[in-house]
């Protein structure tokens, strides 16, 4: 609530459009789709997607890993993620199955089209016929249709963005060869471009009569989200520094370019139906939506840099090592929130795996552990796939000592019975 309140002070201006927040996913927020009128889907870390029509979600839960993007079709949501499967709701339906996980997803009209690590794109007809599946010789992060969904256009690892016919299934050419991979493409057909980013940081516009390209690559990376407004006059650059940059597609100049996060990269931007905001989605829980006209503009940003989250530099050792290394799957309060791992309020004395709710691994269900200092210690000292092998959790390690002490110290504040405020 403070954040919000400090952010309405800051933009006291805004006429028409308003900064919000969409608070109640329990982690990151990976993709964000809007409906034909103006209702907000979120992908998120925490396994579930929202839909948004005012400020109380509507929760869609079913995936089992991660959903990582969102995308409406006529109306019906899909959604796709790290456990492979492509859903529709509201029911969950899986429409398809990858072997890797997907990060990226279009529609058409008549298929579903999806980006997946296992190295092919899904062709899934939405009238149930037999699906095919498009051989990209490496990871694949993301797909669009050209506007009468008889072609699509590819691009992943390998830095290569294809365009392939959607009837045959054939590579019909290889648009670009960017040396490093690409995250993101948008395509623009009525002016005849298509933008894509990349892991290098670069962004760049080619048009596609001609093949020539524009460049604004800043000097932030990766690119890991580009959004273009209904009107297509502005193009959204999000990256993994937290920055978002506006470029005004008449002029092709920089608009503006803001901080939009202190704490990790935009993942997810999109913008409501009158371009007046950009919706955008990150390390937070929180969706934040900014009204375009009242971001800074491109150049002056020095002094008065946007920023609202607590800076890491006013955060002691052991509450940044949880805020940079815990906080994005375990909540410290009661209620837990929806998060990818257990809550560990009150987790000293807790014996390992007997949180009441959370779904455990069956090595930590069964496991002796009682969380202490010295338990926590071995956890991260020696890893979770050394300490309890088998567990869910993460192989990390923290190899200072004094990161572990300063972390434990931390949790030995924020975790005792102190009821939430
Ligand atoms: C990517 C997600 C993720 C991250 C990051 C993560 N954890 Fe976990 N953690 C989990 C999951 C999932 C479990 C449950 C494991 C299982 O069931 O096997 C878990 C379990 C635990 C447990 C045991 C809880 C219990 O009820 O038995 C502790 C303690 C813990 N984590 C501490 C931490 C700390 C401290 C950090 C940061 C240094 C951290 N975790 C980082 C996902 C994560």
């Amino acid at each position: 609530m403070r954040a919000l309140a400090l952010v309405l002070l800051l933009w006291p201006a805004c006429a028409a459009a308003e900064f919000f927040t969409l608070k109640g996913h329990g982690g990151p927020i990976m993709g964000i789709a809007v409906g034909p009128d103006g209702q907000i889907a979120t992908a998120s870390f925490d396994n579930s997607v929202g839909l948004w029509t005012g400020r109380a979600p509507h929760w869609f839960e079913g995936h089992e890993a991660a959903v990582n993007t969102v995308a409406f079709q006529g109306g019906v949501l899909y959604s796709a993620g790290d456990d492979f499967t492509l859903r529709r709701w509201p029911e969950g339906t899986v429409l398809g199955r990858h072997k890797g996980k997907i990060t990226g997803l279009a529609l058409s009209d008549t298929h579903a089209a999806t980006a997946s690590w296992d190295g092919t794109i899904g062709l899934w007809p939405l009238d149930g016929a037999a699906p095919r599946s498009l051989d990209a010789g490496s990871g694949v992060n993301a797909v669009v249709f050209s506007p009468d969904g008889a072609q699509l256009y590819s691009a992943g690892m390998d830095g290569v963005l294809r365009l392939w016919d959607v009837a045959s299934g054939s590579e019909l050419r290889q648009i670009t060869r960017h040396g490093f991979g690409i995250n993101e493409i948008v395509l623009n057909a009525p002016d005849g471009w298509l933008a894509y980013g990349a892991v290098d940081g670069v962004t760049r516009v080619i048009d596609l009569a001609t093949g020539a390209e524009r460049d604004f690559t800043l000097d932030r990376r990766p690119v890991l989200a580009l959004a273009l407004s209904p009107d297509r006059s502005q193009l959204a650059v999000g990256d993994g520094e937290g920055y978002i940059m506006v470029i005004d597609t008449d002029s092709w100049r920089i608009a503006r370019d803001f901080r939009a996060t202190l704490r990790g990269p935009v993942w997810a931007l999109a913008f409501s139906p009158d371009g007046a905001n950009i919706h955008a989605g990150g390390i937070d829980d929180t969706m934040y939506s900014w009204p375009v006209a009242s971001l800074s503009e491109h150049g002056k940003m020095a002094s008065g840099e946007r920023s609202f989250l607590k800076s890491p530099e006013d955060m002691d050792n052991g509450e940044r090592q949880f805020a940079r290394k815990c906080s994005i799957c375990h909540a410290l309060t009661a209620d837990g929130g929806r998060r990818a791992g257990p809550t560990l309020y009150q987790i000293f004395g807790r014996r390992a795996g007997t949180l009441p709710g959370y779904l455990y691994s069956d090595t930590l269900a069964g496991s002796e552990i009682v969380w202490t200092e010295d338990s926590i210690n071995s956890l991260f000292d020696l890893g979770p796939d050394h300490y309890i092998p088998g567990s869910k959790m993460p192989m990390q390690r923290i190899t200072g000592a004094q990161d572990r002490a300063d972390l434990i110290a931390y949790l030995r504040r924020a975790t005792l019975a102190k009821e939430q405020p």
